[in-house]
């Protein structure tokens, strides 16, 4: 039996449409007006102890409502959850036990209380004896140095300091698994690399089920033996990350500020694109924010720098960085059967 067992699980949320000001609010009381929103929409997977899993998707995806559902925050509209056998819904003080969870967005340590004493009261909490906690310590310790912001307040510490501090809340208890939604969001790639760093030793000796929840690929590729991916509450793709990153690693965005700017200049790129490469160029073109495009490029078909002098040629361009491919272009390359 595997530890994380899913089948056809869904989740609804009933948004009440309102109206605009204090009258509109007053009608609303009574007006009955609901929309649905169909945050998970029947998904099913089998994770087992010891798995690294990257649950990836674009932004309102139903990502965290999975983590909820699985973590016993939400109760599911349809379908079955079950940890180590169990409804975590159903039984939350004793799944609480085997389960640590991190939201980056919000921390679960007390904010007027200095890091150690958030420590000791989760320690107390889910009855980690002494030996263990000390162990725990020396070896976050050592893995990350955390030890000079222990006696400061959870409110004054930087957001790295204070994600670091919560990742090692979350495996103080030793759980058998720990989602983590978002853990490194908004840090650094020296505190990233500090994460990682954690997740993976913890994972390796105390063979820890990690669910991660993230936006950068990065992270994925890090950690990450398995990748589910998921949009609109269902799942695109869910298997091994090789085939995801041989076909990734290949892609790179430009993005490009051009001059001048206007709504047939997306046109226009394509046409330069399609003279100089053929139809079969495998470069995919969108807007972005103001003014700024993104060329998304496969290097194993087009090269980037052949691109980029084209490009350069043939329009004024102002400012160019180059990214990897995002979360949001990945689940349209999935979508366009990049995976199939
Ligand atoms: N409590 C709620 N009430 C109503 N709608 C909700 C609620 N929670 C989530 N939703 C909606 O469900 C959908 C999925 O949200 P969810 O937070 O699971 O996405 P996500 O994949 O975690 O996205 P992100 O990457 O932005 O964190 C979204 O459309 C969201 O607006
Ligand atoms: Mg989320």
């Amino acid at each position: 039996m595997s530890l994380i067992h899913v089948k056809d699980l869904s989740k609804h949320f009933k948004i009440l449409n309102r109206r605009e000001g204090l009258g509109g609010a007053f009608r609303d009381l009574f007006s009955g007006d609901f929309r649905t929103v169909e945050a998970v929409a029947g998904i099913s997977f089998d994770i087992d102890a010891g798995e690294i899993v990257g649950y990836i998707g674009p932004n309102g995806a139903g990502k965290s409502t999975t983590i909820k559902m699985m973590t016993g925050i939400l109760k599911p509209s349809g379908g079955l959850i079950e940890i180590n056998g169990l409804v975590p819904y159903e039984n939350r003080i004793r799944q609480a036990q085997i389960m640590g969870v991190v939201f980056g967005q919000r921390t679960q340590l007390w904010w007027d209380l200095p890091v150690i004493e958030s420590f000791k009261i989760l320690k107390e909490i889910y009855k980690v004896d002494q030996k263990t906690f000390d162990e725990h310590m020396d070896m976050f310790n050592e893995l990350v140095g955390l030890k000079e912001l222990y006696s400061q307040q959870v409110r004054t510490l930087s957001l790295g300091q204070r994600m670091l501090c919560d990742i090692t809340a979350s495996f103080l208890h030793n759980p058998q698994i720990v989602f983590l939604d978002e853990p490194t969001i908004g840090l650094d790639i020296s505190v990233k690399a500090k994460m990682r760093t954690i997740i993976k030793e913890l994972n390796r000796t105390r063979n820890t089920t990690i669910i991660l929840t993230t936006h950068d690929l990065g992270d994925v590729e890090a950690l990450c033996n398995r990748i589910i991916i998921i949009d609109k509450g269902k799942i695109l793709y869910d298997g091994d990350i090789k085939k995801v990153n041989a076909l990734f690693g290949a892609y790179r965005t430009l993005k490009l500020q051009i001059d001048q700017f206007n709504e047939t200049t997306l046109q226009t790129l394509n046409d330069k694109l399609t003279e100089k490469f053929g139809t079969d160029h495998g470069i995919t073109i969108s807007e972005n924010e103001e003014s700024w495009t993104d060329v998304t490029i496969d290097q194993a078909r087009t090269p980037l720098s052949e691109v980029l002098n084209h490009l350069m040629t043939n329009f004024t361009v102002m400012d160019v960085r180059i990214v990897e491919i995002s979360m949001e272009n990945v689940v349209r390359k999935v979508y366009d059967g990049a995976l199939t």
